[in-house]
């Protein structure tokens, strides 16, 4: 599916050496050879401005919110800019997002709150693409008599089988909890349209748009959905999670919390004392982002459509990778690529790459890319519904390989070069 907003991404630009110069970290050496980061599924570089943000607020802000002094006044100014940063994010108003420590820490917060809605005989739908993060949280609600049903996927380019959708969604169906995009295979799920379909059977849609949010622009409203979620870590941010919930749902549900916390949303979701350093870097990736969008398109005036304008070149520029990734895999002997390879479809996957060759196991591969200098991911990657229905988890799983904006041609001939060495010994 396209996504809303990013229709013109065959004409944008993305400054690549203005992109990699605020990254320090892609300077890293390995063995004499600059490190290629084609790791960004399980978490991006970031940029000089987030390590500032960080710093900055632990050197003139630190304390804890709602004090009747300076440093906690600016901690409270600090989480509402970067929650106004967020909601142009994910495009919502400031109090549907909610702050935590990671995605998967949320969900199950969140499902235990949803479960109490909930009675034995309602069904959850559940796919095999999803990261277990999507999964577990929700499967565990069988103890409670909650009948779990699974959506299958098309084996032969990891989409998700949208007739068995259809087909296991009915009346007793409560919610739909669905991936954006596959952190294993790249596929991109087509998740306005599910979204429609729940609704029509009065099911909430719970997305993790973990995987997508580095490589497409959200908008919540378009998608309609009732919860979306992600990780800053994995779009240039610090290591958490934040969550857009429909205000109806914020404000109806029950959350676990303690009683001198407030009831108002979205402070009743977020217990305990949050991470604000990390807060405070969260504000500078949004930041960074509409920073880059402002370089990529010099009409951009407000925040959102420079967060939209930099998807757009960041499409342009991660599709140009993949379509020569997946080209140059193609003719080395012995690879098999899981998902998307016909570039006609390109616009149903991202830049994520998921390949055996032969019986390699996956792990002797990315430990010879490793002393390379080139960093990339094996085994199972949390897909484990995925990995176990393609047959490989007993297999060692399989070798991923991840672009983002800030990865290079170079880099991609680079590991082409090493991966026909590996294949050729
Ligand atoms: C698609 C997807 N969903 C969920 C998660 C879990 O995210 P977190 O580490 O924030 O709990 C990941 C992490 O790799 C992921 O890739």
């Amino acid at each position: 599916m396209s996504t809303p907003g990013l229709d013109r991404s065959s004409e944008a630009t993305l400054d690549i050496a203005w992109v990699r110069a605020q990254f320090p970290s892609l300077q890293t050496q390995v063995n004499g050879q600059p490190a290629a980061f084609l790791d960004g599924p399980a978490g991006t570089q970031v940029p000089t401005q987030v390590m500032h943000a960080i710093q900055s607020y632990l050197m003139n802000a630190n304390a804890n919110t709602c004090g009747a002094f300076l440093t906690s006044r600016r901690t409270n100014e600090m989480i509402a800019n970067t929650r106004a940063a967020m909601a142009d994010f994910f495009h919502c108003e400031h109090d549907e997002v909610v702050f935590g420590q990671n995605m998967t820490t949320i969900t199950f917060s969140l499902s235990r709150s949803i479960a109490r809605e909930l009675n034995a005989g309602d069904e959850i739908l559940l796919t095999t693409l999803d990261h277990d993060a999507n999964f577990s949280p929700w499967k565990v609600l069988e103890e409670e008599g909650v009948v779990i049903r699974q959506v299958d996927i098309c084996e032969e380019d990891c989409t998700l089988d949208l007739d068995d959708l259809k087909h296991k969604l009915n009346n007793k169906t409560k919610l739909v909890a669905v991936g954006y995009a596959s952190n294993a295979v790249g596929t991109i799920n087509p998740v306005a349209e599910i979204t429609g379909l729940a609704h029509a059977v009065g099911a909430l849609v719970y997305i993790d748009a973990v995987h997508y949010a580095p490589h497409g622009s959200i908008d919540v409203q378009a998608l309609d959905c009732d919860f979306l979620v992600c990780s800053p870590y994995k779009f240039f941010g610090p290591h958490m999670g934040a969550l857009y919930g429909k205000r109806e749902h914020l404000e109806r549900l029950r959350p676990y919390k303690v009683r001198p916390c407030t009831e108002q949303i979205p402070d009743r979701w977020e217990s305990g004392t949050q991470v604000h350093e990390l807060i405070a870097g969260i504000g500078a990736a949004v930041e960074y982002i509409a920073a880059l969008g402002r370089r990529s398109d010099g009409v951009a005036p407000t925040r959102r459509e420079a967060l939209v304008a930099a998807y757009r070149a960041t499409v342009a520029h991660e599709r140009r990778l993949i379509s020569r990734l997946i080209e140059g895999v193609q003719v080395i002997p012995g690879v098999r690529i899981y998902g998307i390879t016909d570039p006609n479809r390109f616009s149903e996957r991202c830049s994520t790459l998921s390949l055996r060759i032969g019986n390699h196991h996956p792990t002797a591969i990315a430990t010879f890319l490793g002393e390379r200098g080139i960093f990339t991911w094996d085994g199972n990657y949390y897909a484990l519904n995925l990995t176990e229905r393609l047959g490989v988890e007993s297999l060692g799983g399989l070798l991923r390989v991840g672009l983002v904006h800030y990865n290079t041609m170079e880099e991609v001939e680079r590991l082409l070069g090493a991966l026909r060495e590996f294949a050729s010994k």
